[in-house]
This record gives structure tokens, C-alpha cells and sequence, in this order.
């Protein structure tokens, strides 16, 4: 969790919601500061930034009732442009900035990111240095993703380098946060690079940092990601996409452990373990030339591969109900139900961007409904598209079969609960039950998915 939106109108705390959520900013909107207190509470008080909104007679009180309970986050203000008065109020009380909204929108997406860049770069304290503000525990119910993950524990407590692989969305961040919080490292940082984002020219100097006259502009020694990880895990996202000179000089680093800060002569030892992970066919840009492979057996000691969510099913419906719940507290609205129809779809749509699309379906769901239950129609229309490629054998089913499925998971789900499996299904509990004992004469042993794979 990034942010705290807090606003008394619904409607106005949504929009301003969607407006991050596009930005790929993660939000929570509530209606007053007790509720914020709660949520914070809730989020490990992971929180970077809290924005007011709606300020006019009251925002500034709220600001500062805000101020004081969270002194050293960044409180920005929303209200009417015309009201001068609420904005000069809200500054004077404590906020950083404030923005009219919805027309200064852009630039309040951008000063938000700038905190958030800001707070990540604050040293952490060991208390929640790294701490994963996304998510409690990663959701693995499919046979395929909990060998994943037993393997990855395992590996947890070994020093190795670990490469993890799979498309884009499936978890592999969460599977290194995971790993990382199992590890002895977990008290010191947790340190992202996304080697893709990073334009050429600077990651050098952002991993290993820089000495005071390397290049115009270095007035002083600057910090690289690699010092800042002493002690925990970097780790470096879209390594498919680290240009190959800077490829040579991390596995020099990989291989001894040393660091040459940028312009300095002197090497530094680090003690830093490296969690790789790339979306790419990385055997493809090694045939190509674009990966070394020396550098890909080192990374690889340890060799994870996520599946697509569209080979592990079995876990649509538990993150359904997990990600629905989470986006109901976020927008501080009643839990809806799915309507079964609503369930089909979403059960055997190809998700080609696997946990990530769904989760954001569902949020823009939760967003749309307003009878309390999700139905077709709150549904992005892309699901309801065919997929472009054909569908794998095993997802050719009738839709009976597939009903039958979602009525035992679900159940799972539950705990064996009828009372609230048949409410999530819109069905009495006779219906329910009856539906079991059919089920239980049909119902053919699941087909186990294809085991965890290395990439070869
Ligand atoms: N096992 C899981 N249970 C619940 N949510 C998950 C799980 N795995 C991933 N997610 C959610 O899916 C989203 C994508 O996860 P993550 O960022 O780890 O994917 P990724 O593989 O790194 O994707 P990309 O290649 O696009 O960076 C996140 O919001 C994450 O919280
Ligand atoms: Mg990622």
C-alpha cells in the first residue's frame, strides 16, 4: 500500500482511486481518519503518502489531525480550485502541496510519485526494512505453484543467486519478496531495480554508486543500490534486459563479491544476494547474443519458473475472492458477491496478464457494481473477447464440467462452509447440496499440472 486517499464523498475518493490506480499507484480510499488509523494499522503502517481530499471548511482541521498522527508522511490536499483560502489553510497545516481535482490531477500523480520515490529511498528501519505493503501471504493453492514456492523456501536459507522466470504478472516479485522475508536477510533491505527502466547510460552508476568527480555534476560520493542492499537482497527485475556491457560488470561482482564504485580505484567488498527474474525466453537471447550465458549459470543456481495463471486454475477463484475483499476495504464499500455467470467468465478467460489483469479487473468490478453483487456487465469487455491463440486441450471443457469445478473450489475455499458457498454462488444451500451429491458421482480425479520446469 502506498496511499491513503481520505475523502468524505464517495464518488470524489473513486475517481481520484482510479486516477492512481491507473498510474500503477496503490490506494486505499476511506471516508474519515479513523478509518485511515485502521487501515494503516492494517498495512503494517506501510504507508507513504495520504492525501485529503475534498478540503474546504474542514480539510485543513483533517490535515492536521492527519499531521499528527503520521508526522513524517507526506500529506498532499485536493479541493476546489477556487477556494484559496482552504488551500493556503492546508499547507499552513501541514500539507505538502495542494492540488485542485480533478483538474491538477496530472500533476498530483506526479508530485505523489515523486514522494513515493522519495520514501523509497529513506533507508528503512529493520523493523519493516523491505516489508512486502502488497500482500499477507501469496495466494498458492495450484499443485504447480506450491512446488514453486516449497522449492523457493528451501532455497530461502542458502545464499544462492536465484533466477525466477515466467510471463509477465504471474508473481514473480511476490516469489522473491517471499523468499527474502524466509531468509536470515530479512531485518536488512529489500532492494528493487528494474534493469529495463533504468536507462543504459545510468545503471551503472545507480547499482554501484559513484565517487565525488566521476562525472560533472558529482559533487559528492553518491550511494549505488548495491550499498544501499548491504546485508539483504537486490533484486534485479527484467535482467533480460540489462544492456551486456553492464551484464560484464555485475558478474565480475557476482562472481568475487566486489564493488568499484564508478570513478573510484578502490574495490569494496559487498555482501549482497542477487534474485534475478525476467519475462523473456532468456535461451533465446543467449542463441542471439543479447545474454551471456556464463552470466545466466551464474544467476541460475537456483531456477524458478511461475507458471501462467492460465495452467494453475485452481487459484482464480480463492484470488477472486481475496483480491474482491481487498479492493472493497480499499474503497471503504460492502464486500460484494460474484454472480455465478460473472464467476464462468472470469474462470475461463486465457488472463495473458495473469495475476496482475485479474486483479485489476476486479478492482475496476468493485468500482462498477452497485447492487452488491459483480456481475457480467461490470466486466471488462476484453473478456469477453476470444483468445487470439487457440486454447490449450485441457481448457476445452463443457461448461458444466467447469460450473462443477467452481462450485468445489469454492467450496474449498470456504472450508467446507455450505451456508456461505451456496451465498457466493447465489444458490440456496438444498441446491447447493444436491448439486454436491451429483458432483461427487461425476466428478473425474483432477489432472495434475505439468511439475515445476527449469528453463531449458
Ligand atoms: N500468489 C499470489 N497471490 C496473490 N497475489 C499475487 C500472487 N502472485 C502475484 N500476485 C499479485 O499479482 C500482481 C503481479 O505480481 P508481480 O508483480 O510479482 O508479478 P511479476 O511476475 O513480477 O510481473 P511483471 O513481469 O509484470 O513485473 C501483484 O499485484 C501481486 O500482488
Ligand atoms: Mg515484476
Amino acid at each position: 500500500m502506498d496511499v491513503i486517499i481520505i475523502d468524505e464523498q464517495p464518488h470524489r475518493r473513486l475517481s481520484l482511486f482510479e486516477r492512481l490506480r491507473n498510474s500503477d499507484i496503490t490506494a486505499l480510499a476511506v471516508g474519515d481518519v479513523t478509518r485511515a488509523r485502521a487501515s494503516c494499522h492494517e498495512n503494517g503502517g506501510a504507508v507513504s503518502v495520504i492525501i485529503v481530499g475534498g478540503c474546504g471548511a474542514h480539510g485543513p482541521v483533517m490535515v492536521s489531525q492527519v499531521k499528527n498522527e503520521w508526522p513524517t508522511l507526506d500529506v498532499f490536499a485536493t479541493g476546489d480550485a477556487s477556494d484559496v483560502r482552504a488551500a493556503v489553510d492546508a499547507v499552513r497545516y501541514g500539507a505538502v502541496d495542494y492540488f485542485a481535482f480533478p483538474t491538477d490531477s496530472t500533476a498530483l500523480v506526479s508530485a505523489v510519485r515523486n514522494a513515493l520515490e522519495r520514501a523509497r529511498r529513506r533507508p528503512a528501519s529493520p523493523a519493516n526494512g523491505g516489508a512486502d505493503n502488497e500482500l499477507e501471504e501469496a495466494i498458492t493453492f495450484d499443485p504447480a505453484t506450491r512446488a514453486v514456492f516449497e522449492r523457493a523456501e528451501r532455497a530461502a536459507a542458502v545464499d544462492s543467486t536465484v533466477l525466477i522466470t515466467g510471463e509477465s504478472g504471474t508473481g514473480k516479485e511476490v516469489l522473491a519478496r517471499h523468499m527474502y522475508r524466509r531468509s536470515p536477510r530479512r531485518r536488512r533491505r529489500f532492494v528493487p531495480v528494474n534493469c529495463g527502466a533504468v536507462p543504459e547510460t545510468l545503471i551503472e552508476t545507480e547499482l554501484f554508486g559513484y565517487k565525488k568527480g566521476a562525472f560533472t555534476g558529482a559533487v559528492a560520493n553518491g550511494k549505488g543500490l548495491i550499498d544501499e542492499a548491504e546485508g539483504g537482497v537486490l533484486f534485479l527485475d527484467e535482467i533480460g534486459d540489462m544492456p551486456p556491457p553492464m551484464q560484464v560488470r555485475l558478474l565480475r561482482f557476482l562472481d568475487r563479491g566486489e564493488v568499484r564504485a564508478v570513478g573510484a580505484t578502490e574495490v569494496k567488498r559487498a555482501d549482497v544476494r542477487v534474485i534475478a527474474a525476467t519475462n523473456r525466453c532468456l535461451a533465446a537471447d543467449i542463441r542471439d547474443r543479447r545474454f551471456r550465458e556464463d552470466l545466466f549459470f551464474r544467476l541460475s543456481v537456483v531456477s524458478l519458473h511461475l507458471p501462467p495463471l492460465r495452467e494453475r486454475r485452481g487459484e482464480i477463484l480463492p484470488l477472486l475472492s481475496y483480491y474482491v475483499r481487498r479492493a472493497a476495504r480499499r474503497f471503504g464499500v460492502d464486500e460484494p458477491t460474484i454472480a455465478p455467470e460473472a464467476i464462468d467468465i472470469l474462470h475461463s478467460y486465457h488472463w495473458p496478464g495473469n495475476i496482475r489483469e485479474l486483479q485489476n479487473a476486479l478492482e475496476q468490478a468493485v468500482v462498477q457494481q452497485s447492487s452488491g453483487a459483480i456481475t457480467p456487465r461490470d466486466l471488462p469487455d476484453r473478456l469477453f473477447e476470444p483468445a487470439v491463440s487457440a486454447p490449450a486441450p485441457r481448457e476445452r471443457r463443457t461448461p458444466v464440467e467447469r460450473t462443477d469445478e467452481i462450485v468445489v473450489s469454492l467450496l474449498r475455499q470456504y472450508n467446507g462452509n455450505h451456508t456461505e458457498t451456496a451465498a457466493a454462488l447465489g444458490i440456496s444451500r438444498s441446491t447447493l447440496w444436491r448439486r454436491l451429491r451429483r458432483i461427487n458421482a461425476t466428478l473425474p480425479e483432477p489432472s495434475l499440472p505439468a511439475p515445476d520446469s527449469v528453463i531449458a
